[in-house]
């Protein structure tokens, strides 16, 4: 069965990583036998551009079909006006594709890179063997909350609204994918809420935990709250195995523990529904930077996010998990010969290019190929 991929460069750097990521791709079909059937379509501002919408039904229906959907970035300061209001066109593309598919698992692996480890704003130490994984739930709370928007009141003044909302079903999936994924690992999980103010934490906390007696007992559970989560990831991030939190908690817990892996353009991430009868899921892969429009179109961008969200695709989408680690293990031969875009740069040490990365990439993964 020949596996059906969509791509969805989108902006910024965007299509600069995305082409790495093809080109890593066809590494494995040229070979390792992989059998890959690619279409590319728009999304975000080019979509906006070209059709008036970041997201258009055709786009939709492409993803609908595909098996695995491979995603650049979105956005940037040029379509930002356009997002105010309570119309479709206040979500990105990227939202409303997440939405459309339903893959509410957001797995966001983060990792101590070795040879990253002077690289990293904390202190090598700190890091070393950090090896955790952020579940974000991603098509629920204050993301799709309804109501929302911004209106005039009497008095001249304006008010806005978001919903921050979550029901037992929603949450018990996602608890559901972070017990069974780390049931593959160190059997411990931290779900993260804020119990002690909001209601939605209140029902967070109590629906995991009832999950967690009835089917998941064999894993050690512990209850965070949001803020001590933050602290604790900087703190001492070897405590942490799988996360799991909700929509916004995930966005900003992610970001800030991605300076474990020394940047942000190192981070893959995979976004997974739930499984069909043939046990097939939607999915996903996106790196977690964002379209970094200031640097875009230098060749400049860190395609390794890109690069191991390719990686995660082979294990969770192909299930080809050896290949994946093949792929890893080339990311790291990269990274310890000594290649470093900006991002990842010692002050006063060399830069190279988003191609020149790729190149040390496909290097690495022929030497692996030859033994
Ligand atoms: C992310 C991003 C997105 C989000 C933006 C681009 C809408 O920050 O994937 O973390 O907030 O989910
Ligand atoms: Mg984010």
């Amino acid at each position: 069965m020949t596996f059906k991929l969509l791509v969805l460069p989108g902006d910024g750097i965007g299509p600069e990583v995305i082409a790495q990521a093809r080109r890593v791709i066809d590494w494995f079909v040229a070979r390792r036998g992989l059998k890959v059937e690619i279409e590319e379509d728009l999304l975000g501002g080019a979509s906006h551009d070209r059709h008036g919408t970041f997201l258009t039904e055709a786009t939709k229906a492409r993803a609908r079909a595909a098996d695995a959907v491979l995603i650049g970035a979105e956005g940037g300061p040029k379509w930002a006006h356009l997002r105010s209001g309570s119309g479709p066109e206040a979500r990105s593309g990227l939202i409303r594709l997440r939405r459309e598919l339903e893959v509410y698992a957001n797995l966001r692996p983060i990792k101590a890179f070795a040879a990253l480890s002077q690289e990293s704003p904390l202190k090598a130490e700190v890091i070393r063997g950090v090896d955790l994984v952020i579940v974000r739930e991603l098509t629920g709370g204050v993301y799709f909350g309804e109501p929302r928007g911004i209106e005039k009141l009497p008095d001249g003044t304006r008010r806005g609204v978001d919903t921050q909302v979550y029901t037992t079903p929603e949450i018990e999936r996602v608890a559901r994918a972070a017990f069974e994924l780390a049931r593959t690992r160190r059997r411990r999980v931290a779900s993260v809420d804020k119990a002690n103010v909001m209601q939605t934490g209140v029902l967070w906390r109590q629906e995991v935990q009832r999950l967690h007696q009835a089917a998941y007992s064999d894993v050690t559970l512990e209850n965070v709250l949001a803020d001590n989560c933050a602290m604790q990831l900087i703190r001492d991030p070897r405590q942490f195995d799988v996360i799991v939190t909700d929509n916004l908690f995930g966005d900003l817990l992610s970001d800030g523990a991605a300076m474990i892996a020394g940047s942000l353009g190192m981070l893959p991430s995979a976004s997974l529904g739930a499984p069909d009868a043939r046990g097939r899921r939607k999915a996903i892969y996106e790196p977690v930077h964002g379209s970094a429009p200031d640097i875009a179109g230098t060749n400049a961008a860190n395609p390794l996010g890109a690069v191991l969200s390719v990686a995660m695709m082979l294990r969770h989408s192909l299930g080809l998990g050896a290949e994946a680690e093949l792929l890893e293990r080339a990311v790291e031969a990269a990274l310890a010969s000594g290649l470093r875009t900006a991002d990842i740069a010692a002050p006063g040490t060399s830069v190279v290019t988003t191609a020149a990365m790729g190149d040390g990439v496909i290097a690495a993964l022929e030497a692996a190929a030859r033994g």
